[in-house]
C-alpha cells in the first residue's frame, strides 16, 4: 500500500536531528510499491531523494524533491553448507540487527561491523567499514531498480567499484538506482577473525578472552565504539564527517618531520592514509563549539548537533575545519557525509 505524505518534519528520519521539511514523503516496503510509485503522476519524472536510516546525511535546507524512504524487510538464507551461508537481506533491514541475527545463526564475517547505524540498502553506497573490515569482503551481489526505467538489475561485487568509503552508486550511478536487497556470503565457522585493528586485542585480553568467538569480537567492537562515538539518539551526528585523507609518501615524510607523532597507514607503496581525527585534534578543535554546532569531545572527526544547530551551522564548522587543516598541513579534507 502506497501512502504519500506531505509537509513532513524529517527530524525523526535522520541522525543529525535538525527540523527540516519534506514536501513529499513516501515510505516503500516492496519492489512492487516502488514500481507503483514510478507511475504515480505526482512523483514520476521528478528527481527522487532516497533515504535509509538517515545516518550519513546532513540536510541544509527543506527538501523539495520527493523523499523515498526504503523500508523493504526480510532476511533469508539462500544457500548454506557447513562452511558458508549466502544470505539475502531487504534494503530496509537495520544493519546492526542483521549483524546480531548473523551471530545468533552461528555465522561470522560481520562482527567487526557491529553497531554501524543505518540500513542494509545503504551499506554498499559507501562500502561501510570499521575495525579492519569493509562490506566488500563479505559482499556477493545486490539488486537495484533503475529509477528511470523500472528495470531491476543485479550488480555483482566486481561491478560495484568498491573502494574506501565509495562505490559506483556514490559516483557514476549516483541517484540512478534504488538498492532493494543485498546478498552476503558469510562463514559458518568462527575462523579468520580480524583482531588486529585498534583496541580489539587489548579489550579481549582485559576480558581474559584468549580464544575469541565472533560474538566476543562483536562485543569488543561495541564496547570500543560506545566509548568514543556519540549515540545519535542522545546527540545528533552522522559519524565521521570527513574521509581519512590519503597523501603521497613524500608529503607524509615531510609532515612527520614537523609532527613526529603523526600516525599513518600505508595503502600502497606511494600512498599513506592519515587519520583526519588526529589532524583536527592536534589543532585543538576537539570539543570546539559554535552555538549548538560542534566537534565531538571524544572523537574530533565527528561533528555534532548539541540541540538546535542548523545544517548550515554544521556546514560552516566543517568549512572552518577544512580551512584550518589545509592551512596547517596542506591537506584537503573531503566530506564523507552526504550534504543535501
Ligand atoms: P542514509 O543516511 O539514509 O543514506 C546515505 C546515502 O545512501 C544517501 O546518499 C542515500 O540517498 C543513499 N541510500 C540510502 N539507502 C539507499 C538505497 N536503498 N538505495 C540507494 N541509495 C540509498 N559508516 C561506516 O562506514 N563505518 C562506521 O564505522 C560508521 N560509524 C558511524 C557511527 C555513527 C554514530 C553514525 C551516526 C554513522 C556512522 N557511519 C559509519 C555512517 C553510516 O552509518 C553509514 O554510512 C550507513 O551505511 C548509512 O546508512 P543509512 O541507511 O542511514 O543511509
Ligand atoms: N585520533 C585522535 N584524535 C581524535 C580522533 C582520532 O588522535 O579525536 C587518532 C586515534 O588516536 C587513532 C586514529 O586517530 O590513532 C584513528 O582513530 P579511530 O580509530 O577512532 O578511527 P578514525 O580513523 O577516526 C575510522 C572510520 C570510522 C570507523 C573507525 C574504526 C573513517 C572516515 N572513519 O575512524 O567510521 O568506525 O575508523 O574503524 O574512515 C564513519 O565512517 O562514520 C565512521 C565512524
Amino acid at each position: 500500500m502506497l501512502t504519500i505524505q506531505r509537509d513532513i518534519d524529517l527530524m525523526p528520519f535522520h541522525t543529525f536531528h535538525m527540523p527540516v521539511k519534506a514536501e513529499v514523503f513516501c515510505q516503500v516496503d516492496s519492489i512492487q510499491s516502488l514500481q507503483e510509485l514510478r507511475l504515480n503522476s505526482e512523483i514520476a519524472g521528478k528527481p527522487w531523494l532516497v533515504l535509509g536510516g538517515g545516518s550519513n546525511v546532513l540536510f541544509t535546507q527543506n527538501v523539495l524533491q520527493p523523499i523515498i524512504k526504503v523500508s523493504i524487510p526480510g532476511i533469508s538464507i539462500l544457500k548454506s553448507d557447513s562452511d558458508w551461508a549466502t544470505v539475502r537481506v531487504g534494503a530496509g533491514v537495520n544493519w546492526h540487527e542483521l549483524v546480531l541475527w548473523s551471530l545468533d545463526e552461528g555465522m561470522s564475517g560481520l562482527e567487526n561491523l557491529s553497531l554501524i547505524p543505518g540500513q542494509c540498502g545503504a551499506a554498499p553506497m559507501q562500502n561501510i567499514g570499521a575495525y579492519g573490515v569493509e562490506l566488500k569482503q563479505v559482499f556477493d551481489c545486490l539488486e537495484a531498480i533503475e529509477i528511470a526505467t523500472g528495470v531491476v538489475h543485479t550488480f555483482h561485487r566486481n561491478e560495484c567499484n568498491f573502494d574506501y568509503r565509495t562505490s559506483i552508486f556514490k559516483t557514476e550511478l549516483k541517484n540512478k538506482f534504488i538498492i532493494t536487497s543485498i546478498t552476503l556470503k558469510l562463514r559458518r565457522s568462527g575462523l579468520n577473525l580480524n583482531l588486529d585493528y585498534g583496541d580489539i586485542r587489548s579489550v579481549l585480553s582485559q576480558r581474559g578472552i584468549t580464544k575469541p568467538t565472533p560474538r566476543d569480537v562483536s562485543n569488543a567492537v561495541i564496547y570500543i565504539r560506545q566509548s568514543k562515538l556519540p549515540d545519535p539518539d542522545k546527540i545528533g551526528n552522522a559519524g565521521s564527517f570527513f574521509k581519512n585523507p590519503e597523501i603521497h609518501m613524500d608529503e607524509f615524510s615531510a609532515l612527520k618531520t614537523r609532527f613526529p607523532e603523526l600516525p599513518g597507514y600505508p595503502v600502497t607503496n606511494e600512498k599513506v592514509k592519515v587519520p583526519a581525527g588526529w589532524l583536527i585534534d592536534k589543532l585543538g578543535l576537539k570539543g570546539y563549539r559554535n552555538g549548538d554546532a560542534g566537534v565531538h569531545d571524544r572523537q574530533a572527526l565527528v561533528l555534532v548537533n548539541h540541540g538546535l544547530a542548523t545544517g548550515n551551522e554544521i556546514l560552516s564548522i566543517s568549512r572552518h575545519i577544512q580551512d584550518r587543516v589545509h592551512a596547517t598541513y596542506n591537506i584537503s579534507l573531503e566530506p564523507e557525509v552526504n550534504i543535501l
